[in-house]
């Protein structure tokens, strides 16, 4: 019996934290099992349909070369050539795709749309990041906190720079598995409000603390991770060149790695732009996990696709 059958996986507030924690033991057994050779192929002959409308390097090849480890097989789908770029309705494509496949991802600017897809889906979808979410990247960074500091409980995770995607899946799986959150943004760019109040009323639940602090020097104190993303988000290109004005003293330099725990990683999903949110001595330096983190999205992936198909 599969774990999760027929669970969409759009934000991990729909998740329990047990749930989600025994997803990140499924990724750390299947990591092994990978590491060592052994072979897994419990979705052999199963089909799992990408649509992409943004670019993406991580989260297609990893997903991709996923389902091959799984003993199945993986169609890259652009929705510039799908019929949905030439307006085909999406409840349409859903029910048609179902038909063919076991399972879906998408990566799309919206995140309404990828709602509809899940509600008009007959199999699970898998959110590959929208405006709102990028749950997988969330998931592989609690297995890389894990791996690095041995347990999550009670670690602090200081987010510095724009309370995007990346941002409010963080906070919400934060809240979630009991780790402290401190996003540290300029004012204006804290992330969506209804996000907040959903992590701060996890956090309640689970124990753990949810803040923002707007200064970065004040807010890494202590910290065990230091993360940042990008300041311009796919579809944002417009607001460059503001951006870079107003996120300038938020940049994670040696300065502000110094300040945190002496142990302390630094993490970043990538794409990165050394020299804007992260200076080049950090991402680069001994302090640095991101190819960890890029890495585990193979691995928490497949324990989802795993965990979800029918
Ligand atoms: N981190 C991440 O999702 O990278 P890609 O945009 O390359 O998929
Ligand atoms: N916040 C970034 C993440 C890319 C993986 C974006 O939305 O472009």
């Amino acid at each position: 019996e599969r774990l999760l059958k027929g669970r969409d996986v759009l934000t991990w507030g729909d998740y329990t934290s047990s749930e989600i924690e025994q997803l990140l033991e499924s990724a750390a057994q299947l990591k092994e099992k990978q590491q060592k050779g052994i072979p897994h192929q419990p979705l052999a002959g199963r089909s799992l349909g990408m649509i992409f409308e943004n670019a993406s390097t991580r989260t297609r090849v990893s997903f991709e070369v996923g389902m091959t480890q799984l003993g199945g097989h993986a169609l890259f789908l652009s929705s510039a050539d799908l019929q949905i770029g030439r307006g085909e309705p999406i409840q349409d494509t859903a029910k048609v795709l179902s038909r063919y496949i076991d399972g879906l991802i998408i990566r799309a600017n919206d995140h309404e749309k990828v709602k509809h897809l899940a509600e008009s889906s007959d199999v699970p979808v898998i959110n590959a990041l929208t405006d709102l979410y990028h749950p997988c990247q969330a998931l592989a960074d609690m297995l890389t906190i894990q791996e690095h500091k041995g347990s999550l409980k009670g670690r602090k995770i200081v987010y510095v720079g724009d309370g995007n995607n990346v941002a409010h899946s963080l906070m919400i799986i934060a809240a979630k598995l009991g780790l402290n959150i401190t996003l540290s943004t300029p004012e204006g760019y804290e992330g969506t409000e209804s996000i907040w109040t959903e992590a701060k009323k996890i956090a309640m639940e689970t124990g753990s603390k949810v803040e923002h602090v707007v200064n970065p020097k004040e807010a890494v104190k202590d910290a065990d991770v230091i993360y940042t993303d990008v300041w311009v988000s796919m579809g944002a290109e417009k607001e460059e060149e503001e951006r870079g004005k107003v996120f300038e003293r938020y940049q994670v330099d040696e300065t502000l790695m110094s300040l945190a725990d002496t142990e302390a990683i630094f993490m970043h999903c990538l794409p990165a732009h050394r020299g804007e949110e992260v200076s080049s001595a950090v991402i680069d330096g001994p302090h640095s996990v991101v190819y960890e983190q890029a890495e585990n999205r193979l691995h928490v992936q497949k324990a989802i696709l795993q965990a979800v198909f029918k």
